[in-house]
């Protein structure tokens, strides 16, 4: 492969239909030249989750017009794109299959080399993409689908520290918000509610605080937050936006308060001497009060704090194909490359249990 590369991204692994052009030029520097999203909320949104086969029939029919579009707005045509990257997992099957499908059929039609890339690599390396980011750093990656923290060694090179064993917390936004009566996705909805809220008033569980190292779940607080709504409602005969706000504010600050924890002790993992990062990824890396916790806990680490643009820290093309451009050597992949369903960054460390709306994976 060259140098300067022009490559082109596509992304199918959950509920976001991507493609993007990401270039590369010789001094190695990176720009989005078009990055296209296609949510499904719409197809979802009656089912309170993504449904697989609705989710993978939506790609089936979204991917060649995203790429399409992607193409148009990088000025760009197949015969200017160096190389084809499509995410190969982890994510739901049918999903992923959507995608790498029509990768391995631009490719054969092409001929451009193909690259089969890690959803959570893609992630994982946007820092670099966004901001440069030296290697090693931490990431915390928080969202719908994902929690675990990561410390980055090299383009294909993660230590994965710790985990949700159970929901991802922006799984845990939606259904709380569900609860509450509030709208879909429940992330924005509880930051705001929250806003009015006195976060004292209910006090919820901090889970595994009292565990070493970083593992994190989340279902059990959402069981608390549960059983409090029912008793509130028992006693005052029905929920009170006041209700409503103070229990998004109890949820949120016991939610902040595991992250910035867990954030505390992966940072015993950086290793000695290097320069220290700390960067967010995830949807739920929108959250302003879980920024300013997280931004917190990098001062008192004497570390800096990056959190990319939130199009770019959310599902998207455009970090799978940055990626494929980390992880030359690994590839090209060939004809041969299949779906992954379960695709374990680092595979030193036990399977995790952890599931978020994607399923066990990781
Ligand atoms: O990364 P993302 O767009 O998609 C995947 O999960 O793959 O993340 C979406 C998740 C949703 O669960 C949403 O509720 C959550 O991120 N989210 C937030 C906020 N904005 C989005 N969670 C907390 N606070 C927010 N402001
Ligand atoms: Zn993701």
């Amino acid at each position: 492969m060259p140098k300067v590369m022009t490559i082109l991204g596509i992304e199918s692994s959950c509920d976001d239909t991507a493609a993007a052009v990401v270039r590369i030029d010789a001094n190695g520097h990176a720009s989005v030249l078009s990055s296209i999203v296609a949510d499904q909320a719409d197809l979802h949104a009656a089912f309170g989750g993504v449904v697989p086969e609705i989710a993978a029939r939506a790609h089936a029919e979204k991917l060649d017009l995203c790429i399409e579009q992607a193409l148009t707005e990088a000025d760009m045509s197949m015969s200017d794109i160096t190389g084809i990257a499509v995410t190969a997992g982890p994510g739901l099957i049918g999903g992923v299959i959507s995608g790498v499908m029509c990768a391995k059929g631009l490719s054969l039609a092409t001929g451009k080399p193909l690259f089969g890339v890690n959803h959570l690599a893609g992630h994982a390396l946007t820092p670099r993409l966004t901001n440069n980011v030296p290697y090693p750093y931490l990431m915390l990656l928080v969202s719908g689908g994902h929690c675990q923290f990561l410390m980055v060694h090299g383009p294909a090179e993660f230590q994965r520290l710790g985990g949700t064993i159970d929901d991802a917390p922006g799984e845990a936004f939606d259904k709380i918000a569900r609860l509450l009566g509030l709208s879909q996705p429940g992330g924005p909805a509880i930051e705001q509610a929250a806003k009015q809220g006195d976060p004292k008033r209910f006090k919820f569980p901090r889970p595994l605080l009292d565990r070493h190292g970083c593992d994190m779940s989340f279902s059990g607080l959402k069981t608390a937050v549960l059983r409090t709504r029912d008793k509130v409602i028992e006693l005052g005969g029905g929920l009170t936006k006041q209700d409503q706000s103070d229990l998004a504010a109890g949820f949120q600050a016991a939610v902040i308060d595991v992250l910035a924890e867990k954030t505390r002790r992966a940072f015993r993992a950086y290793p000695t001497d290097a320069p220290r990062t700390l960067c967010v990824a995830g949807g739920v890396a929108a959250n302003q009060s879980i920024r300013v916790e997280l931004e917190g806990v990098s001062i008192s680490e004497d570390a800096a704090f990056v959190a990319p643009p939130l199009a770019l820290c959310t599902d998207n093309a455009a970090m799978i194909a940055y990626a494929a451009s980390e992880q030359l050597g690994t590839y090209p992949d060939d004809l041969t490359l299949s779906a992954r369903p379960r695709w374990p960054l680092d595979t030193s460390q036990p399977a995790m249990l952890g599931s978020g709306k994607k399923g066990a994976k990781a």
